[in-house]
């Protein structure tokens, strides 16, 4: 991991966004604790994205499907058959690793040292290996590349296994009645099932989406990068559904949609890319990638893909129960488009790799001076929207009746904003602290305030500070919040 990674994910911890999960036990790979800084952060992502999907479309409506779903699910989506990643062990160090990712990262060495062409013979190599899952083939390449173990440093590999990544359980208290089930790997098949459901009670019309916030787990062989890839993590995922042959008309649209949603979050287009996928997974006719320049490299952080029929069809046939919609609308012919099996387009986003992406994005060290001195000033430059706290409320001085005027500050405020009152410690280091989680206001109240009814504004970005009246507080914040 790199510097700036370490970084971040130290500061993360420092002031309450992210630990370990059960970290008095060491903690548990690939999962982690959102704090009480973090949980602020990923609602305000998650309600944002809600609001964007739903209140924004007329035509989007949300859903809350259970973890839990009917075995054949897996089996109808193929996940049960096609959900893997090819695994192979070291057999000196025992440790496991993804043999698409040693070989990538064999690729992005070659990148380093300039050899652009091996490095693309490489990945296209890999691609076809897998894409006929020669997994002899893939072993083979592994070898011949001379790829040693990170651990051991040996080339003693097993060969290559696919590894399925549902986690599974059992419901049921008697042995004999119980029956083995999955923690979904995606939320998208909640949607699929309830499309009809949906449709009827909702009277929608095609074009219409159902979106959904949920959790989702995998057993992901390699966890790396922070939160980036994790074991248990939160979709955000929107199923659009559409007339056969208009599909890529809306993959185009939603491409460009949710491309402008992230700038709109404050990423600057720069640090955004898409990337058009080679190797298409089992359910899609065309998928891309929304990626974000990360520490470590272009990342995905979103995916949008086009279904096809592929998952309805698949219910369809295993549930024997109809998903079709019926279509009224008239075509070239004037006749009804009638009875079709709608196709899909779907947008596809880490909750957690959007926090991860935020924190990136806003963690700023600039050179400051104070005096004589200079200084390295950290700070979250968070759109407001997001910022965790939206304003900190600090009388200059404990007493003279400041306390009691900043909390009737606060207490205007505290009904529409998320604000912290704070009174400990001097004026400079209460500024600091709420630079460090990205506050986007500081309101001193001084003597001037018990004599006039103003307050002081400081701007986290600039460090400036306006003096206005109390009541002008509200109309302020609001104006950066929503946007
Ligand atoms: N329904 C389609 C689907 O699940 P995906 O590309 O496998 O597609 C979509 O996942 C998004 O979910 C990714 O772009 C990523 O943001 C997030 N994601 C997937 N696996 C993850 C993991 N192990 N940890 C964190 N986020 C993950």
């Amino acid at each position: 991991e790199n510097a700036q990674l370490k970084d971040i994910i130290s500061h993360a911890k420092e002031y309450g966004f992210i630990f370990p999960s059960s970290e008095i036990y060491d903690g548990l790979q690939a999962v982690y604790d959102y704090g009480q800084m973090g949980v602020e952060l990923k609602n305000n992502i998650k309600s944002l994205w809600w609001k964007c999907m739903t209140q924004l479309n007329q035509n989007v409506v949300g859903l809350d499907a259970a973890i839990f779903m009917h075995p054949l699910t897996w089996k109808a989506s193929g996940h049960i058959d096609s959900f893997n990643d090819p695994m192979i062990d070291n057999k000196d160090s025992k440790k496991r690793y993804r043999a698409d990712v040693l070989l990538e990262d064999k690729a992005a060495q070659y990148e380093a040292d300039g050899h652009f062409d091996k490095a693309k013979d490489l990945l296209v190599e890999m691609g076809r290996l897998l894409g006929a899952e020669d997994l002899d083939g893939v072993r083979e390449l592994i070898v011949q590349e001379g790829i040693k173990c990170p651990v051991s440093g040996t080339a003693n590999w097993t060969e290559v296994r696919q590894f399925n990544l549902m986690f599974s359980t059992q419901v049921g208290s008697v042995a004999e009645e119980s029956q083995t089930i999955y923690l979904r790997p995606e939320t998208a098949q909640g949607i699929f099932v309830n499309f009809l459901n949906v449709q009827k009670t909702g009277r929608m019309k095609v074009p219409f989406g159902i979106a959904q916030i949920g959790k989702a787990f995998r057993n992901e062989i390699v966890a790396r990068q922070f939160i980036f890839r994790m074991r248990e993590f939160e979709q955000m995922e929107m199923q659009f559904f559409v007339r056969p042959g208009t599909e890529m008309e809306w993959y185009n649209q939603w491409k460009e949609t949710r491309k402008k949603w992230h700038e709109a979050m404050g990423i600057p287009s720069d640090k955004l890319r898409f990337h058009d996928h080679d190797k298409l997974a089992h359910y899609a006719n065309a998928a891309v990638d929304i990626e974000f320049q990360f520490p470590f490299g272009f990342k995905e952080v979103e995916g949008i893909h086009s279904r096809t029929d592929f998952d309805l069809s698949q219910h369809q046939e295993l549930s024997r129960k109809k998903l079709q919609y019926f279509d009224n609308d008239l075509n070239e012919d004037g006749k009804p488009y009638g009875n079709y099996i709608p196709y899909v387009i779907e947008t596809s986003a880490g909750a957690d790799r959007l926090f991860l992406m935020t924190l990136c994005n806003a963690y700023q060290e600039e050179e400051i001076t104070e005096g004589d001195a200079t200084k390295t000033r950290t700070f979250l430059k968070l759109h407001p929207s997001l910022a965790p706290v939206k304003a900190a409320i600090l009388p200059l001085t404990k007493k003279d009746g400041l306390p009691e005027k900043a909390t009737e500050v606060f207490n205007a405020l505290k009904y529409d904003f998320n604000t912290i009152y704070e009174e400990r410690d001097s004026i400079g280091k209460r500024y600091t602290r709420q630079d460090l989680i990205g506050t986007p206001f500081c309101i001193a109240i001084d003597h001037q305030t018990l004599e006039d009814d103003t307050v002081t504004v400081r701007d986290r970005d600039s460090r400036e500070q306006v003096r206005m009246p109390i009541s002008e507080l509200n109309s302020y914040i609001d104006k950066a919040v929503n946007f």
